[in-house]
């Protein structure tokens, strides 16, 4: 494991830019094998979760080739042209890969096998397994449907369609792919939007999904069989889940100037922007601009006093990995931030409220931690820090905290810095190019 310290530094100062986003780098890997003929991606995230997906769908049969830093070619095997892995496929620490791979597995006439590494095979996949199986897959799992899962897949899928138990854009996206060879239309109602990703890239490869509203709120999604999806070229922006660790760091510490470039400001994902527009933070959205089919502009943050907020459940789906860094941005606020509707956040790479509440505690930070809630109290004035945190394989913990070490009296030390480079490789060199202290403990 390896430990990691950041130490208090006044200001942060500089122009980056933002990592590929991890959901449309998935995407767009997936999407290029289900296609025929060539995809071209610039911007890829070299990080471990997508590279663990680019080897699922070679082990898939799709020919997916590194060209230069973010410069990667697919060529695909056509809707339901797969092949039969010759191995378990291990998905490391990525539960998009494991969610929306299942829906392309389970629709392919054979039996394959995924595990990963101790956070994944903990994460729950029933989620997956319910609707894969209505259509017609079985699945083999652990207690809870845990991975390491078999998957006996088949090309003959019913159509179903199916309302979302949980807002989860991994499942609705597993149900997607599943549809694209199944004959007929499958549909999702989703009755809180999560990210679009999925319905407008698969689109952008002359997949038919229809949007329109569903009965009772929320919407309905329809994606018509047997496509023909063509390669297409793809430019993935910056994601802004990984420039939220950036802005949060420039905003709570007075005096930063920061502009963090090219970073994703889909509405679907821009919740955390939001929030802490309305604790007081200064962020200026310039030149934005479309790019690929998604909307993005360059964030120019500059540091000053926060105040706390109650931030309503509605917004979840759209900063459901934000609220570790909110946590802290919370920590660092003068006043009390309530935070609700997060029993998401109980099955992500760890159960982040506890994980967030741990090293709140360790740090003097004064909270409260419900079922689906938490409360951070913040006193306007740096919190003590001098805590070393457990990241429990989780990078945006591990992030998160380091963030909070910059801000604070004493330095915040983590226990493990290696899940970062699943999301984020280069972070801690990225942070300290703009003055931080992150390195070694
Ligand atoms: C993702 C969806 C979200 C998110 C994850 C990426 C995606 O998960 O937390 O980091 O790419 O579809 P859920 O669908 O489980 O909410």
């Amino acid at each position: 494991m390896a430990k990691l310290i950041a130490r208090p530094v006044a200001q942060l100062h500089g122009r980056v830019r933002a990592p590929g986003d991890k959901s449309i780098s998935h995407r767009s890997l997936m999407f290029g094998a289900l296609a025929l003929g060539e995809t071209k991606i610039s911007g890829l995230l070299e990080g471990e979760d997508v590279l663990a997906t680019a080897a699922a769908l070679r082990a898939l049969g799709a020919e997916v080739e590194h060209q230069g830093p973010g410069l990667w070619r697919v060529r695909g095997f056509g809707v339901g042209g797969g092949r039969e892995p010759g191995n378990i496929l291990d998905l490391g620490n990525s539960g998009t890969s494991a969610r929306l791979l299942s829906g392309i597995m389970a629709s392919h006439p054979f039996t394959s096998f995924m595990t990963g590494d101790a956070s994944l095979r903990s994460r729950p996949m029933q989620r997956v397994i319910e609707p894969l199986s209505r259509m017609g897959a079985r699945f083999y799992g652990r207690e809870g449907g845990r991975m390491p899962l078999a998957i006996i897949g088949t090309d003959e899928m019913v159509p179903i369609e199916y309302r979302l138990p949980v807002a989860s854009a991994q499942v609705k996206s597993a149900i997607l792919l599943a549809g694209l060879n199944t004959a007929g239309e499958t549909t999702v109602i989703e009755p809180e939007a999560t990210r679009d990703h999925t319905e407008r890239m698969l689109r952008h490869f002359g997949a038919e999904v229809r949007v329109a509203p569903a009965e009772g709120g929320g919407k309905r999604i329809t994606v018509v069989g047997w496509p023909e999806l063509r390669g297409r070229d793809i430019v993935v922006p910056g994601d802004p889940s990984s420039a939220a660790f950036i802005v949060v760091a420039a905003a709570i510490r007075p005096g930063s100037d920061v502009t963090v470039e090219n970073v994703g400001v889909n509405p679907l994902r821009a919740g955390l922007y939001e929030t802490l527009r309305e604790m007081g933070a200064n962020i200026a959205f310039e030149n934005a601009r479309e790019l690929g089919g998604e909307l993005v502009a360059d964030l120019h943050v500059r540091g000053g006093g926060l105040k706390g907020v109650e931030v309503p459940a509605h917004r979840a789906p759209s900063m459901i990995d934000e609220y570790p860094i909110l946590a802290m941005a919370a920590a660092c606020a003068e006043g009390s931030t309530h935070m609700l509707g997060l029993a998401e956040l109980r099955a992500k790479e760890s159960d982040r409220l506890a994980s967030v509440a741990a090293g709140l505690a360790a740090n003097g930070v004064r909270h409260e931690m419900g079922a689906d809630s938490l409360v951070v109290h913040g006193t306007g004035a740096a919190p003590a820090g001098g805590g070393l945190v457990k990241t429990h394989l989780d990078h945006r913990i591990a992030m998160s905290f380091l963030m909070l070490g910059l801000a604070a009296r004493e330095p915040v030390s983590i226990d493990d810095g290696s899940p970062i480079d699943t999301s984020f490789p280069g972070f801690a060199g990225l942070i300290n190019g703009l003055g931080g202290k992150v390195g070694p403990a």
